[in-house]
């Protein structure tokens, strides 16, 4: 069996999606025809040609620009059935998706449209496709932690629907400590934590991410290289890091996929896995991630099963729901 018919055939697990960075340019397009929403490109090339990011930032930018098509439950619903649909082709049995309400919610978007639209289309996709699916609902670090906190009162009457709570949007700038107290209150309400660090912000961000946040689950974790102390501390800990290769490239985290921290990152025993984190903006689903990631850097089928067990075990499935994939 050639190597990449080897990635396809293996079960993964996603922990590192952001949904709506998994609408396509195709689906964009309807949405915004469907709900008669102007969008500055005029074709699918189009919008494709401007995905070229020279930092973070310059990807957030557009990122957020095309939210703006999503407007109802059933647009929330098509957004997620079109991800799980990509999904279940590179055998994922199981994915843990963030998204961010206050995207949607700052442009008057009511949290309910959203929530009950992603879960339907997670409802949906577990009946027809076998693929289940857990919610991570994202704080945008760019904005203060009042108004995450708003978010969380927002998001209570479907707090048993939703397992965690995550940190992402611009880093620099904006480190854990700020978000402490809400992530704390979410920790009590007995949600999973997790937070993106050291993506392009320093090691000192990861290390404000474990021991402030109090996080369950690591998402990138890059800079955590440059801090042999930190990286011990992950190995030692068996710290999940949701690692996602293409974006890292996309985003100038790296210059080169064959400069990818992965193989120093398993060599150190930390548990890595491999994620796609906005498929439809860098250029591929997961399987595609370890399929460029394995072509630049050389890793072996061994390497490839420990990265797959990697994504089961370092999931929030129960133990007995983990013994059915591992
Ligand atoms: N939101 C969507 N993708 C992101 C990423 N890679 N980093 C931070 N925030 C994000
Ligand atoms: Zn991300």
């Amino acid at each position: 069996m050639s190597l990449d018919a080897f990635i396809n055939s293996l079960p993964k697990a996603e922990l590192h999606l952001h949904i709506e960075g998994s609408l396509e340019p195709e689906l964009m397009f309807e949405l915004a025809r469907r709900n008669k929403v102007e969008i500055p490109f005029d074709s699918v090339e189009a919008v494709r040609a401007a995905y070229d990011f020279s930092n973070l930032q310059d990807f957030l930018d557009i990122y957020y620009a095309g939210a703006n098509v999503l407007q109802t439950e059933q647009d929330f619903h098509d957004l997620a059935y079109a991800y799980f649909q990509r999904a279940a082709a590179d055998r994922v049995r199981h994915a843990e998706i963030f998204f961010d309400p206050q995207t949607h919610t700052d442009r008057g978007i009511p949290f309910q449209v959203v929530a009950d639209g992603l879960l339907s289309g997670m409802k949906a996709a577990e009946a027809d496709l076998d693929v289940s699916s857990q919610l991570i609902l994202c704080f945008l670090r760019h904005l203060d932690e009042d108004a995450a906190f708003a978010t969380l009162r927002k998001a209570e009457p479907w707090l048993d629907r939703i397992r965690g709570v995550g940190l992402d949007s611009s880093e620099v700038g904006h480190p854990p400590s700020k978000f402490k107290s809400v992530f704390a209150a979410a920790g009590s309400m007995g949600l999973k934590r997790v937070a993106h660090a050291g993506e392009e912000g320093p090691p000192e961000y990861v290390w404000e991410a474990l021991d402030l946040l109090k996080i369950d689950r690591m998402d990138h974790g890059n800079r955590s290289m440059e801090d042999p102390k930190l990286v011990e501390r992950l190995a030692k800990e068996g710290m999940t890091l949701t690692v996602c290769p293409l974006s890292n490239h996309k985003l100038c985290v790296v210059d080169d996929l064959k400069d990818h921290p992965v193989p120093e990152m398993l060599r150190q025993g930390l548990h890595v896995t491999l994620n796609s984190d906005d498929p439809a903006y860098f250029g591929g689903y997961v399987n595609e991630n370890w399929r460029q990631l394995t072509a630049a850097v050389g890793l072996t089928r061994e390497q490839l099963i420990g990265l797959a067990k990697n994504s089961f075990e370092g999931s929030f499935l129960t133990s007995a729901e983990k013994a059915a994939y591992i």
